[in-house]
């Protein structure tokens, strides 16, 4: 039995509960108020400190906080999450409980936290017939991954999966170079998901653990990668309507099996709509890249998709300007799309410019041939600059943590 102020709902839809309602509906009489009150902000940067179970992120930057105030020494704290796993609640309940416990001006702690189940499983189309009904959902299934990050841009076309797919094949050699692996790359662009291309791996299937109903990553050069692409067939609609895209994401997070990872590359769809909005909220990221061309039409887009970022409490690691400079058969540089677009958003951004990938058509080639240009040709200046920009994002992530 869950707790009495606890409601798990089969829709998903949260539901709160007239008690949580009576809790906080209620306008506060100035009488009420006393000399300990402390403004619902003063009690969300202490919730900061709670850290959703599984996740490095806190439970006030994702979005789960619905209430929090402090009247007459009786804290209350109001949550709304979605999980299947009853250890979450509990587990959140208490470090909420630990936390304001003996803060000076609390006597009592509430806290209320209102369960939605999370929608059935997402089944991939050609082996939905294996996955049991009723399957359970897995709880987090991203605890043994320990960083991830996000390649973004505002707009598409800019060579964002280019950047993500050589990043990641990248960032596998690096950690290789110092006895470390377990780096994993999620295609989040349904629109047009070109990663598995990229990657070697068009036509292929995940595995699928029918009992637990989870999606097992295929792997190519060192790197697992997991695409939506991978679970559209010739069958399924191209057009997804806005919330089927939100919940397919969300979906599609909880129910891959990742195992251990050092890092996992996110490439997320172009644009700055609800598809991106959810993966920043739903992903505990740690940071975002943000991909751009030279151009000054392409600095404007890129700066918008990173005030996006800023929104969610998600840091920007830092931009990565794309198809810099072409290099003539003189070897002079020539500047196709401009220049100085990466150093200005980074300017704007408050962030810097983490590296700088020239145009060469060795670089699309590889896409096209499904051997990233990183691993076809490792001392080629393109995968150099890739490689580069993966040491630097590697020490704006360490020089974060510290
Ligand atoms: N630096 C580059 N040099 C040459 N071609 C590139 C470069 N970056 C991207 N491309 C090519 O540009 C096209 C679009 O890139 P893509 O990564 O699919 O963009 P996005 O994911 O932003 O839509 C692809 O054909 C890709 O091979
Ligand atoms: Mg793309």
């Amino acid at each position: 039995m869950p707790p009495a102020n606890l409601v798990y709902t089969t829709s998903g839809a949260i539901k709160v509960t007239p008690h949580i309602r009576r809790q906080f509906a209620r306008p506060l009489k100035p009488a009420q108020r006393s000399a300990h009150t402390v403004t619902p902000d003063d009690l969300k940067d202490l919730l900061r400190h709670v850290k959703y179970p599984g996740f490095s992120r806190d439970i006030v930057s994702f979005g789960l906080v619905r209430a929090a105030a402090l009247i007459d020494g009786t804290a209350r704290v109001a949550l709304q999450i979605t999980t299947a796993d009853p250890q979450v609640p509990q587990q959140l309940r208490h470090d909420i409980e630990a936390l304001l416990r003996g803060k000076p001006g609390v006597r009592e702690i509430m806290v209320d936290i209102a369960v939605a189940a999370p929608k059935a499983a997402l089944r991939p189309v050609t082996t939905a017939a294996t996955a049991g009904p009723g399957a359970p959902a897995a709880g987090a299934p991203l605890k043994d991954v320990r960083t991830i990050i996000a390649v973004a841009s505002g707009k598409g076309g800019v060579g964002k999966s280019t950047v993500a797919v050589n990043l990641a094949c990248a960032l596998a050699r690096v950690l290789a170079a110092q006895g470390r692996k377990g780096v994993g790359l999620m295609d989040c662009d349904i629109h047009g998901p070109s990663v598995p291309l990229m990657m070697g791996l068009a036509g292929q299937r995940p595995g699928l653990l029918a009992e637990q109903q989870m999606l097992v990553p295929l792997e190519a050069f060192d790197v697992k990668v997991m695409s939506m692409g991978l679970l559209i067939t010739e069958e399924t609609p191209v057009v997804w309507r806005g919330p089927m895209v939100t919940s397919a994401i969300r979906n599609f997070i909880q129910n891959v099996l990742w195992g251990e990872l050092e890092i996992l590359v996110v490439d997320l769809p172009p644009g700055t709509g609800d598809a991106q909005l959810t993966l920043a909220q739903t992903l505990p990221l740690n940071g975002a890249l943000i991909v751009t061309t030279p151009q000054m039409a392409a600095t404007q887009v890129a700066t918008r998709g990173g005030t996006m970022f800023n929104q969610v409490n998600v840091p920007i690691l830092g931009v990565a300007e794309n198809m810099s400079w072409f290099e003539d058969a003189a070897g002079t540089r020539v500047a196709l799309f401009g220049e100085g677009g990466g150093a200005r958003t980074a300017e704007q951004l408050g962030t810097t410019l983490l590296g700088q990938i020239p145009l060469f058509p060795e670089i699309r080639a590889g896409g096209d041939a499904g051997r990233p240009i990183v691993v076809a040709q490792p001392g080629h200046p393109a995968s150099i600059a890739f490689l580069e920009l993966a040491k630097a994002v590697l020490a704006k992530l360490i020089s974060a943590q510290a």
